[in-house]
C-alpha cells in the first residue's frame, strides 16, 4: 500500500508574516508573533503553515525579493526565532512550509551585486543579460508589475531581465552553478526540519526571453525533476507545492505525478481568472458561475488518481473571497461558510489564507493608504494611459493585493490586537465586528465552521480519495457534487447565490444523513441564500 502522506487529510494555513502578529510594537508582524499564535492554529486543526517569505530582503515586493536565502530579515526576527518556530509548531503537529522564490532574487543579493560588476565576473552568468544600447530594448517583454521586463546597466552596456520589479532580477537556470547553489540552500533548510516548500512562480524559471517564452519553457520539467531529485526526494513526507499560473491539467499531472518525480501538488489558477475580461485581472467582469463549476469539476476529474490538487480561494495575491464571490454585507457569515463548504468537500489539500476563517473582507482605502508595488504601479500606468480615476479605483478595490494584506483581526483592542505600534498598513475598520476573539468560542461562527470542515477531512476518507461527480452542471445557482469511495458517500449541496432557490435534495440522501449545514433550520424543497449542506453516509 502507498505510504500515507500527511497532506492527504491535512489542511494548510497560509501566514503572510508582515500582517499576522506583531510582538515588538514596530507595526510589522514577526516570527515571535506567530509563535504566540500557534495555539490558535492548533485549535483550528491545521497540519501545516505556509509561511510567505521571511528571508532577508529589502522588501520591494514584501519579501519576494530575497537578498539572503539563509537568513531571516531582522524585521521578522532571527534565525534562532525561526528554529524555535519550527520546533514549537512541531510540538503541535504543525509543519512549516517555506516559500521558495527561485525564479529571481533581489538586486541586493550578493550574487547580483557581483554579477553587475563586470561581464567576466563569476556571478555574471547567474542572471539573464542581453547586450544593447540604452533605449533600445532587447524585445517587448513586459514585467508583471508594469513597464518593460528589461533594465539597462550602462557600465556593462547590457540589459538584465526581470519578470517582476526592477529589483527582482531573474536567475539564469541554464547555469548549472545557479542550480547547484539553490539545491544546497534547500538541503540546508530541510536539515533544519521544515515540512515543505511552496515554489513561487516556478513555471517561469525555464524562460527563453529571445523566443518570448516566459512560462512553461522547454526545459521546465527537466529542471524541476533535477531539483526534486537533488533535494525533496530525500524525504517522502516533504510537501511541495508549485505556483503555476500557466498549468493545464495535463501539465499539472506532470508536476504532481504520484511517482514523486516533481512536486506533490500545484496551485493552478484557472478558476481564479473567471471574473476578468481577457487576460488582465484588473479588467473586471461578472463571475461566470457555470464556467466555475465546469473548471473545478474538470480539475477534480483529471487529477483523480493521477495527480493532486491544491484547493484554495484566497492567498496574499488575491482579493478576499467573501467580498469577491460571496456577499460581505448582509450574508457575510452564510456566504463565507458556503464558499468554504464548496472548497473543503473536494479532493486535494485545502489552503486557508489568514483571516479567511473569520470571514475577513476587502477594503476600500485612499491611494496613500495602499502599499503594494503592483497596485501602485498599475495606478500610475492607467492614470498615464488616461483611464478615469473611478475606474482605476474600482479595479483596485476589487482586485488589489492589499485587500488580503491588511492586518489579521484578533480582537477589538486598538489595531485589532495586531500591534501596539502603528501598523505598516491600515487595519480594516470593520475589525470591531470581525475578529477572532468573538468567534473562537462561538459554535455558530465562521471559525467554528472551518474547524468542523478541517476535522471532517481527517475523520472521513471519502473527502480524501472519493471520486467526484458534479451535479446540476447547468444550474445558474446550485453548486452540488457527490464524493464516493468504497466506504462512504457524501453530497455537497450549496446555493451559490443570495436568492432562495426551490430545489429538491438529490435522491439517495435523507435528512438524518445531514452532516453539516450553515443554517439551523432547513426548509423542505428550498435552499436559502447561500445555504450550504453536506450529507454523509456509510456504505453497505
Ligand atoms: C508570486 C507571489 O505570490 C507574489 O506575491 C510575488 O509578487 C510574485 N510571485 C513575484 O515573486
Amino acid at each position: 500500500m502507498a505510504e500515507k502522506k500527511w497532506w492527504s487529510d491535512g489542511v494548510i494555513y497560509q501566514i503572510y508574516p508582515k500582517s499576522f502578529q506583531d510582538s515588538n510594537g514596530d507595526g510589522i508582524g514577526d516570527i515571535p508573533g506567530i509563535i504566540g499564535r500557534l495555539d490558535y492554529l492548533k485549535d483550528l486543526g491545521i497540519k501545516g503553515i505556509w509561511l510567505s517569505p521571511v528571508y532577508r530582503s529589502p522588501q520591494d515586493d514584501n519579501g519576494y525579493d530575497i537578498s539572503d536565502y539563509q537568513d531571516i530579515d531582522p524585521m521578522f526576527g532571527t534565525l534562532s526565532d525561526m528554529e524555535r518556530l519550527i520546533q514549537e509548531a512541531g510540538k503541535r503537529d504543525i509543519r512549516i512550509i517555506m516559500d521558495l522564490v527561485l525564479n529571481h532574487t533581489s538586486d541586493e543579493h550578493p550574487w547580483f551585486q557581483e554579477a553587475k560588476k563586470s561581464k567576466d565576473n563569476p556571478y555574471h552568468d547567474y542572471y539573464v543579460w542581453r547586450d544593447g544600447e540604452e533605449g533600445v530594448l532587447p524585445n517587448d517583454l513586459k514585467s508583471a508589475f508594469s513597464g518593460p521586463a528589461w533594465t539597462y546597466v550602462p557600465e556593462l552596456k547590457q540589459y538584465y531581465f526581470h519578470q517582476f520589479s526592477v529589483k527582482q532580477p531573474d536567475l539564469n537556470w541554464e547555469n548549472e552553478k545557479v542550480r547547484q547553489a539553490i539545491y544546497e540552500m534547500i538541503r540546508w533548510w530541510m536539515d533544519k526540519g521544515v515540512g515543505g516548500f511552496r515554489l513561487d512562480v516556478i513555471d517561469c524559471i525555464a524562460k527563453e526571453p529571445d523566443r518570448m517564452i516566459t512560462g512553461n519553457g522547454p526545459r521546465l520539467h527537466e529542471f524541476i525533476r533535477e531539483l526534486s531529485r537533488e533535494t525533496f526526494q530525500r524525504d517522502s513526507q516533504i510537501l511541495t507545492v508549485g505556483e503555476t499560473w500557466g498549468a493545464t491539467p495535463e501539465i499539472a499531472k506532470k508536476y504532481s505525478n504520484p511517482d514523486g518525480s516533481e512536486f506533490t501538488m500545484v496551485f493552478q489558477f484557472e478558476h481564479s481568472g473567471l471574473d476578468q475580461e481577457g487576460g488582465c485581472k484588473w479588467d473586471l467582469a461578472p463571475l461566470d458561475f457555470r464556467k466555475l463549476k465546469q473548471v473545478l469539476a474538470k480539475w477534480q476529474k483529471e487529477l483523480h488518481g493521477q495527480g493532486w490538487n491544491s484547493l484554495f480561494w484566497d492567498n496574499h495575491d488575491l482579493p478576499r473571497i467573501v467580498s469577491r464571490w460571496g456577499n460581505d454585507k448582509e450574508y457575510r457569515v452564510e456566504s463565507a461558510k458556503m464558499l468554504a463548504t464548496v472548497l473543503h468537500g473536494m479532493e486535494g489539500t485545502p489552503y486557508i489564507y489568514q483571516g479567511e476563517e473569520l470571514g475577513m473582507t476587502n477594503v476600500q482605502y485612499s491611494l496613500e493608504e495602499y502599499r503594494d508595488i503592483e497596485l501602485l504601479n498599475l495606478y500610475k500606468e492607467r492614470k498615464a494611459a488616461g483611464y478615469p480615476e473611478e475606474e482605476i479605483m474600482e479595479s483596485i478595490y476589487a482586485k488589489g493585493r492589499d485587500n488580503a494584506r491588511t492586518p489579521m483581526q484578533w480582537d477589538t483592542s486598538e489595531h485589532a490586537g495586531f500591534t501596539t505600534g502603528t501598523p505598516w498598513i491600515k487595519v480594516n475598520p470593520n475589525y470591531t465586528k470581525i475578529n477572532a476573539a468573538s468567534q473562537i468560542a462561538d459554535p455558530d461562527s465562521i471559525f467554528s465552521y472551518y474547524k468542523a470542515l478541517v476535522q471532517m477531512r481527517k475523520d472521513h476518507t471519502v473527502f480524501q480519495n472519493g471520486e467526484f461527480t458534479l451535479l446540476f452542471a447547468e444550474d445558474p445557482d446550485i453548486f452540488a457534487y457527490v464524493r464516493e469511495n468504497d466506504e462512504e458517500k457524501a453530497l455537497v449541496f450549496c446555493n451559490f447565490h443570495e436568492t432562495t432557490r426551490d430545489v429538491e435534495v438529490p435522491e439517495g440522501f435523507a435528512e438524518e444523513e445531514l452532516f453539516l449545514c450553515n443554517y439551523k433550520e432547513r426548509d423542505l424543497g428550498t435552499l436559502k441564500p447561500y445555504e450550504a449542506r453536506i450529507y454523509l453516509k456509510k456504505k453497505g
